[in-house]
């Protein structure tokens, strides 16, 4: 049997012991507020049933609502994570209870792989709508992200007929082996579960703030292209064997990473010129979190394949693959499915979740998205441990670095994180060292005045 550090210790990364709760690894010490009684007793019970997981700090949710949390011992903790990105409307938005409950009443689950239904219609229909202008589209309902990203990858194969596909450092797409295999954030994610999926290469992400291999800053963009097509291209992949590019329009978990300008409309030049398909996974960046409805539109991209999951369903499980019609009208019957894609109560839901990001949530992300950015600046012009503030919209990433050195400072980051917990503020970190804000779209202005506050009083604790 595979030996493991924390077996008999723990069963996630967070511990309950006799004096209290610690988060293990860490050299900071925290009050002892939270968690309180009844978190600590769930905490434990979990740690008798689940698998190991990630737990970063000991919240138990008790009920929610809009951009708040109230945990199992009352304590009321303002969310900026949204579940990782998901609620986009928030907590228990009566909009999406409302059409949530007429179809509960109706009909939830009748396979939309095999029988056809007007809620999966409907929220395929808006979902098309929204795409970028200019094609057609045609959608795929999953279940989740890294089913999006499977299915993406294997329309690219199908469609082109060649099997090889390019990812980048640093990228998160998913769990399951395909996805798996593109995804080269963390060692951890990676480690016990070779051999991956055969014809995957990663190229370097145009990272502005850290470029690859300390390369110029002002060139970023070009050195990360020129790699593409001067080493990969030119020794171990052959243009005409890639059959699609994967790219994050923003690096989620890899550090809410913005790419330098011209990145991505370079990356659709290389596909365009080598009949490479483009597929952006917008599993966190879309469904408006940006401040608008895709990651790509902020550099006029318009991809071939459109991965989306998280926000899509409102808080219920729910992914999409999206592709140009051309592309998609490949497959033959049968040559996807799944069983739950196009569950009817997940569509229903996605379909007034859209509604509401087309009319306010958008824009709601756009301009409290500003607000907030502006306000964790000022926070950060105080603190020389934060090198950068950057994101779009609501997601947004701070970065924690050693001010000596300006290396990546993750215990730092980490340490932070826990303090916002213990001040009432959820956060999560990605990357190296980046503490992401990413709290529903919902967001008002006072509640990311709150936010910054919070944040601010976090981090001067732990410094
Ligand atoms: C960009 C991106 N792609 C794919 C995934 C995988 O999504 P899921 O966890 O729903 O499988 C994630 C999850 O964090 C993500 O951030």
């Amino acid at each position: 049997m595979r030996s493991h550090a924390r077996v008999g210790y723990n069963q996630g990364r967070y511990r309950i012991t006799a004096k209290g709760s610690t988060m293990t690894n860490t050299p900071y010490v925290f009050p002892e507020t939270l968690p309180g009684q009844h978190a600590s007793a769930l905490v434990a019970r979990d740690n008798q049933v689940m698998v190991p997981m990630g737990r970063v700090y000991p919240l138990v949710v008790d009920h929610a609502q809009g951009c708040e949390v109230w945990d199992v011992d009352g304590n009321r903790l303002l969310d900026a994570t949204a579940g990782i990105a998901v609620l986009a409307a928030g907590h228990c938005h009566p909009r999406l209870i409302r059409v949530a409950q007429q179809q509960l009443t109706r009909f939830t689950h009748m396979a939309g792989t095999d029988f056809y239904n007007e809620p999966m219609i409907r929220a395929a229909e808006k979902l098309a709508a929204l795409m970028p202008q200019g094609p057609a589209w045609r959608v795929f309902f999953t279940n989740s992200g890294t089913e999006a990203i499977e299915a993406s990858i294997k329309l690219a194969r199908y469609a082109t007929g060649r099997q090889n596909i390019i990812a980048f450092y640093s990228a998160f797409h998913g769990r399951s082996y395909g996805s798996l295999s593109l995804t080269a954030s963390k060692p951890r994610q990676r480690r016990g579960f070779f051999p991956l999926l055969p014809g995957t290469f990663h190229a370097f992400y145009a990272n502005p703030q850290r470029p690859p291999l300390k390369s110029d800053p002002a060139h970023v963009t070009e050195t990360c292209l020129n790699f593409i097509e001067q080493t990969l291209f030119q020794t171990t992949c052959p243009p005409d064997s890639v059959a699609a590019i994967v790219i994050e329009p923003i690096q989620g978990e890899g550090g809410y990473v913005v790419p330098a300008p011209g990145f991505l409309a370079g990356l659709r030049q290389i596909c365009d010129q080598h009949g490479i398909l483009l597929i952006a996974d917008e599993v966190q960046s879309g469904v408006g979190r940006t401040g608008k409805m895709w990651g790509v539109e902020h550099e006029g991209v318009v991809p071939d394949i459109i991965a989306s999951a998280k926000g899509l369903g409102g808080g219920l499980p729910l992914g999409a693959m999206i592709a140009r019609s051309e592309v998609a009208m490949q497959w033959q019957p049968g040559s996807h499915g799944n069983t739950y894609g196009g569950n009817g109560l997940t569509c229903a839901v996605a379909h007034e979740l859209l509604t509401m990001v087309e009319e306010e949530l958008m824009a709601n992300a756009a301009q409290v998205g500003a607000h907030l950015m502006a306000r964790l600046q000022e926070v950060a012009a105080h603190v020389p441990q934060i090198s950068v503030v950057r994101g779009r919209g609501l997601m947004i990433g701070a970065e924690f670095v050693d001010p000596a050195s300006g290396n990546p400072n993750g215990k730092l980051a980490d340490a932070v994180m826990e303090m916002c917990f213990r001040k009432g503020l959820l956060v999560l970190t990605c990357g190296a060292s980046t503490i992401r804000f990413c709290p529903p779209l919902t967001l008002s202005m006072a509640e990311a005045d709150e936010v910054a506050e919070r944040f601010a009083v976090a981090v001067r604790a732990v410094l």
